[in-house]
């Protein structure tokens, strides 16, 4: 049997969706039209100190280069996303955390009691000395008490630069380093699976490097309660620093454009970017497409399995969300432990209504087969969704039919951390579904297709995905360093901001993200830059250079794929490569652990010295298949010709 290729809207969907097919229709042509009309209208599911008269001044043009939303507008995003809800919402649960181990148990946090949890965080700081404008690095597990930091700075204005907590202390201390942060929230360990991580200690680790000594306190949440050295005065714990606070704490009053995070993000070159979301645009944004991408209604308990580490867990676990006074829950292990329907059985146990997760993990749980899923209900589910990476489309009927029991539309979300909320992605009363497409662009998005010249194509084409106009969750700065910011996005087709994305555009209008064109690696959803690969396995004694690429993985979407020279006169062997692989993982953190390490007598460079990617990129595409040397191209502006030969023979003999 064919399967389809067009899943038509579900009737009994649409029937109670909040926005069909012609609200999406008409919405759309006003909200590009009338930006300013639109984008007024919708600010005003906010509740603000002083409200937005001015909402939108932007510009793309390099000569006039401007990015404000709401600029005379005034809020603070914790009132929004708590304080707001008590009248009305006050014992719903805000937040339900699922912890690591099934026979551990759950817990519900009220929105009256995170309002309290907030604010007595809130005054700590407060009385730790930070003050608005301040960083603070959050390096916490899955666990409430993230949530509660990330709302507590936004209450007292302080800028949060929430780390993952599968970085290594490396990567740690770059992100404190550049962010000048004043103070580190972390945990005695996490927990994930069953395994323990030892956070505080790669807290030490990482602020024993250089750069870091702006840090004054690092707050310590007893999670494992494992042994941990606490150096004083330096180091708190968390409890005793806030059970004697307040349940009261005046918020700050923040412009809109004033920031309200940070998040370390990876590029095409050099260390990973300061990514600088302020209060209003972004918080509008992450709210409305929440409710509008998810059909929230009042009594949904909405998971999204992402990692507060990354931006799907700010803006679709913590502040879209809250701010629409959702049930959000928080779950803190992985999906395989203590077995493969660890995700279906919370679904189960919590009734949960809307599902989010990264084709990665779908993936994974397929190939166990569809048994640890039939044996669970998922009655309760009623939307599907995907982020982080294209999805194959054997993988979304996958998700389709057994996950979601054909019931289930699903939402394939496209976004960026750069972009704050979803921008190309099914409303599911409105747009009929396609597998492997993010379908069409949302309320005020207007993608763009380019060629290499940057001439705009229309109709049915394939390229490289740019955006004409600004959108109020899109970032406003690389922090620091503005330059690199209009450097990176808008410079290489002017007048627009270039996602570094490829994309194809069907007959239908339909965008179907065909991943990075840059030299950023998607490995199960994580972006990780070649650059920063290289630079980690530079560092080891025995490398003289690296090259780094991606490949197609079955399993993480993209893998992983190094080139190795090494310095005249050491010899290569497994036990080096494995060294030097752990080397990688030490120094940024596993998701960056290389899946093939080959040596490399020499690069293949063009005679003015740089590498030739495209080159490499064909060689560990090509697995263990013979490759006919016209399957890599021009080679003919290689210095040494030669030097792929080898590479080609030695990739062969793997
Ligand atoms: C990729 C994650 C295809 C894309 C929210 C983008 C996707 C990068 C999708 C951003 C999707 C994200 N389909 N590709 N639905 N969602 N991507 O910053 O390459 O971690 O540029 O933000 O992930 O990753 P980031």
């Amino acid at each position: 049997m064919t399967q389809p290729a067009c899943y038509p809207i579900s009737e009994a969907f649409a029937a109670r969706a909040r926005i069909g097919r012609d609200d999406y229709q008409r919405d759309y042509a006003q909200s590009v039209s009338e930006p300013e009309a639109f984008w007024g209208r919708i600010a005003q599911r906010l509740e603000w100190f002083r409200a937005p008269t001015r909402i939108k001044d932007t510009s793309f043009a390099l000569e006039d280069f401007r990015i404000r939303w709401y600029e005379d507008g005034e809020l603070n995003a914790s009132v929004n996303c708590v304080d707001r809800h008590l009248a009305t919402r006050g014992d719903k649960t805000a937040l339900l955390f699922e912890p690591d181990s099934p026979d551990a148990p759950s817990q519900r946090i009220s929105y009256r009691q995170l309002h309290e949890r907030v604010c007595k965080l809130a005054n700590a700081l407060r009385a730790l000395g930070v003050r608005k404008g301040d960083r603070v690095t959050i390096y916490l597990p899955m666990i409430p008490e993230a949530a509660v930091s990330m709302l507590a700075c936004a209450r007292i204005g302080a800028i949060h630069n929430v780390v993952f907590g599968g970085f290594a202390p490396n990567s740690i201390a770059d992100r404190v380093a550049d962010s000048t942060s004043k103070l580190v929230i972390t945990a005695d360990e996490g927990l994930r699976g069953g395994r323990k991580v030892p956070l505080k200690a790669n807290v030490d680790a990482a602020l024993k490097l250089p750069g870091t000594d702006s840090v004054e306190t690092v707050l310590v949440v007893r999670h494992t309660g494992a042994a941990v050295e606490m150096q004083m005065p330096r180091d708190r714990w968390f409890d005793a620093v806030v059970n004697d606070q307040p349940a009261q704490c005046e918020p700050e009053r923040m412009n809109a454009e004033d920031p309200l995070f940070l998040l370390y993000t990876s590029g095409s070159t050099g260390k990973p970017k300061g990514v600088l979301h302020t209060t209003g645009g972004y918080l509008v944004y992450a709210s409305y497409t929440h409710e509008a991408v998810f059909d929230l209604r009042e009594d949904d308990v909405y998971w999204c399995t992402a990692d507060v580490g990354w931006v799907t867990g700010h803006s679709y676990i913590v502040y879209g969300p809250l701010a629409n006074g959702a049930t959000a829950l928080m779950f803190e292990g992985v999906p395989n432990h203590p077995d493969v329907s660890r995700f279906w059985q919370i679904v189960d146990k919590h009734q949960v209504t809307i599902f989010y997760t990264a084709p990665t993990a779908i993936r994974a749980l397929m190939r166990d087969g569809d048994e640890p899923v039939r044996r669970t209900s998922r009655r309760s589910l009623r939307l599907l969704g995907t982020v982080g990476e294209p999805i194959n489309p054997e993988a979304w009927r996958w998700y389709y039919e057994v996950v979601g029991d054909s019931r289930c539309p699903i939402v394939d979300t496209w976004w960026q951390t750069e972009t704050g909320g979803i921008l190309i992605s099914p409303l599911a009363g409105a747009i009929d579904l396609k597998p492997g497409s993010a379908t069409k662009p949302f309320f005020g998005v207007q993608p763009a297709l380019v060629d290499a010249g940057g001439n705009v194509l229309e109709g049915e084409a394939e390229g490289n995905l740019v955006l004409l106009d600004s959108w109020p969750g899109q970032m406003r700065t690389v922090y620091g360093d503005h330059q690199r910011f209009i450097d990176t996005y808008f410079k290489t087709y002017p007048g627009t901001y270039f996602t570094g994305d490829g994309c194809r555009r069907d007959a239908d209008g339909y965008y179907w993200i065909t991943g990075r064109v840059d030299d950023v690696i998607n490995v199960s959803g994580h972006r990780i830059g070649t650059a920063e690969v290289e630079s980690a396995l530079v560092s080891h004694p025995k490398v003289a250079e690296a090259a780094v690429v991606g490949f197609p993985h079955d399993l993480k979407g993209q893998g992983i794929y190094a080139y190795v020279t090494l310095i005249a006169g050491e010899a290569n062997s497994d036990a080096l490569r494995r060294d030097l692989i752990a080397h990688v993982r030490s120094e940024i953190g596993p998701i960056a652990t290389p899946d093939h390490l080959q040596w490399a007598p020499g690069l293949p460079k063009t005679r003015s010295g740089k590498i030739m990617r495209r080159i490499l990129r064909k060689i560990a595409e090509s697995g263990s298949s013979e490759l006919a040397p016209e399957q890599l191209g021009d080679t003919s502006t290689l210095a040494d010709p030669s030097v792929v030969e080898s590479l080609v023979n030695e990739r062969l003999r793997r």
